[in-house]
């Protein structure tokens, strides 16, 4: 389960969704890819949609989102009931993100960070674990938000 991966993108994340697929394979990581298989413009809300689903399903632990600033991306993600999606542009923010809220999505801008850069994000967010422990409480009061729906 660890090394299955869920990523998906839009018009804008296309090429930097597809270095980044290679990058993981290369790395052994199982990573299924929901699209988009173009620059044709999509609507990226479509794409978040099916990764957050097949997190829900747990057919994967973690997800990645490409789209031009990461943005719109996290947006649609966060509206889905389970899900923590971070905005990710730096390395700290990127570790953090796991290590304290126990982040299941990252998002990244291909509009934003170059694409070793966000290779570099993607490698820390797949191999940083959730401390747990005093952050537990947070997480759950974020994940009970979603009840408030
Ligand atoms: C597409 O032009 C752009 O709006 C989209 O990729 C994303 O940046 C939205 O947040």
């Amino acid at each position: 389960m660890e090394k299955k991966l869920v990523i998906a993108c839009d018009h804008a994340g296309n090429e930097m969704k597809e270095a980044i697929i290679a990058h993981l394979t290369q790395a052994g990581y199982d990573v299924t890819d929901f699209g988009c298989d173009g620059t044709a413009s999509v609507n990226y809300p479509d794409y978040a949609h099916l990764v957050c689903n097949a997190l829900q399903e747990q057919k994967a632990a973690l997800g990645i989102l490409v789209c031009g600033t990461g943005i719109g991306m996290s947006m649609a993600a966060n509206k889905h009931r389970g899900i923590r999606a971070a905005l990710c542009e730096n390395e700290f923010s990127t570790e953090m993100t796991r290590r304290h809220n126990d982040a299941n999505v990252i998002c990244l801008g291909a509009r934003v960070l170059t694409v070793e850069k966000a290779l570099a994000l993607v490698d820390i967010f797949v191999a940083t674990e959730y401390e747990g422990g005093r952050h537990d409480a947070r997480v759950a009061m974020l994940n009970a938000l979603d009840e408030a729906k």
